[in-house]
């Protein structure tokens, strides 16, 4: 791990004056850009070859003697594969524009965690150490995590013989590259039924399937909470509600969106629904349901805390389903700006607005937090 000493080495050959706000061309990186500029920033991209054209094209910054006329990527670098950031010429190249970089989920998926932890030598928004946590299956998971805050998630089903009521089981997609695989059974011979037919589709491995989680399905809606720690906010609350998303998942709102007559008719290959995302929609809580957001973000955050020391910095996102008795299940933890906070881009969202009475979308947060930090002399501690 990249000790906290090298990054303030790093910083100290910075021009703060100067901070460009860095970020993988992926994800949520309009939001990230479009938070920057509105704060003041000039933003630098990181893209894919094939995939660039939306961050140095369509979404090009303009600028007149600084001014912004149109756009939010200033500067973008186009690689063969999102990998060739962590060459160390073009580390350099980030750090030589004094970019503070704001990991996504795309950073992490395209790029291993081993070298981001290890290899990465640009100062990043946020806590390097958790986004491990992320990883589902590994020793400390966010799932540990949630056990050791006593928050609370789907309950782990052992093994296939146990399944009961419905279940989820969470596996990745065999050919589809970080999609998910995951499939719904109620009851051990479903699941058997179910996974043959995957197994036969070349959806799922064996291999994914042996090492599973399966886990109580939370029948209600889904709230992704949008939250964020300020470790320099001094007088009032560290913890902020941004906003709430959900996802939509291909293919399961075109499933949804059928009548059952044509559900029933639907072959084998298109019965069971995929759950890969596609857009991202908004919403808001029942507002009694605030108290209990704020119990679950207290909790993570402590938590984090005490076992990821120095615990999460900056946007993260707690999803959760909401059960018919009004109780919270956190079924994944982004450690990270979440994806679905794509849908408060420039707008910003009704309770980041709220809090801070202009447009606050998570991208902007992130870049104020920087502001600020660079204001009080305290990037040190928002960076890792
Ligand atoms: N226990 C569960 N009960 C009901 N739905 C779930 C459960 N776990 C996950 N889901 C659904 O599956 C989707 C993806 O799950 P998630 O755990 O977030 O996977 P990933 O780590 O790939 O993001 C979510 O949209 C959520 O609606
Ligand atoms: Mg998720």
């Amino acid at each position: 791990m990249i000790e906290p000493e090298e990054i303030s080495e790093v910083l100290s050959e910075y021009d703060l004056s100067k901070t460009t706000i860095g970020v993988l061309a992926s994800h949520s990186a309009l939001d990230v850009c479009d938070g920057a500029v509105e704060e003041g920033f000039r933003t630098y991209a990181v893209c894919e070859k094939g995939r660039e054209k939306t961050y140095t094209e369509y979404f090009k910054a303009q600028r007149n003697n600084g001014k912004l006329i149109r756009g939010v990527v200033d500067n973008a670098d186009v690689y063969n594969k999102f990998n060739e950031i962590l060459k160390p010429e073009n580390q350099q190249k980030l750090r030589d524009d004094n970019a503070i970089f704001i990991p996504n989920r795309s950073f992490t998926s395209y790029c291993s965690i081993d070298n981001i932890e290890n290899d990465f030598k640009v100062p990043m928004f946020g806590s390097r150490n958790l986004l491990r946590s992320e990883e589902r299956g590994i020793k400390r998971d966010y799932y540990w995590l949630l056990e050791k805050a006593g928050l609370p998630y789907p309950e782990k089903i052992k093994k296939p013989e146990d399944i009961d009521s419905l279940v989820m089981v969470k596996l990745p997609h065999a050919v589809k590259k970080l999609e998910r695989g995951f499939f719904t059974a109620a009851s051990y011979a479903e699941f058997k039924q179910k996974s043959e037919a995957l197994l036969k589709q070349g959806v799922i491995t064996r291999d994914a399937l042996a090492e599973a989680r399966i886990e109580r399905y939370i029948i209600g809606p889904v709230f992704n909470l949008d939250m964020f720690y300020s470790p320099i906010e001094e007088e009032m609350s560290k913890i902020e509600l941004l906003g709430i998303d959900w996802r939509f998942e291909t293919s399961l709102d075109g499933h949804v969106r059928l009548p059952a007559p044509q559900q029933m008719t639907l072959n084998e290959r298109q019965i069971t629904p995929e759950y890969t995302v596609c857009g991202h929609n908004s919403a808001t809580l029942r507002e009694s349901l605030l108290g209990d957001v704020f119990e679950l973000a207290e909790k993570y955050v402590r938590a984090t805390q005490k076992y990821y020391k120095p615990g999460i910095i900056g946007p993260f996102c707690l999803q959760t389903c909401v059960d018919k008795d009004l109780n919270f299940y956190v079924y994944d933890v982004a450690p990270r700006v979440g994806g679905g906070t794509n849908v408060h881009v420039s707008v910003g969202h009704p309770y980041g607005n709220t809090l801070w009475r202009k447009p606050m979308s998570t991208g902007r947060r992130a870049a104020m937090e920087i502001r600020r930090a660079i204001e009080q002399e305290r990037v040190e501690e928002i960076v890792t």
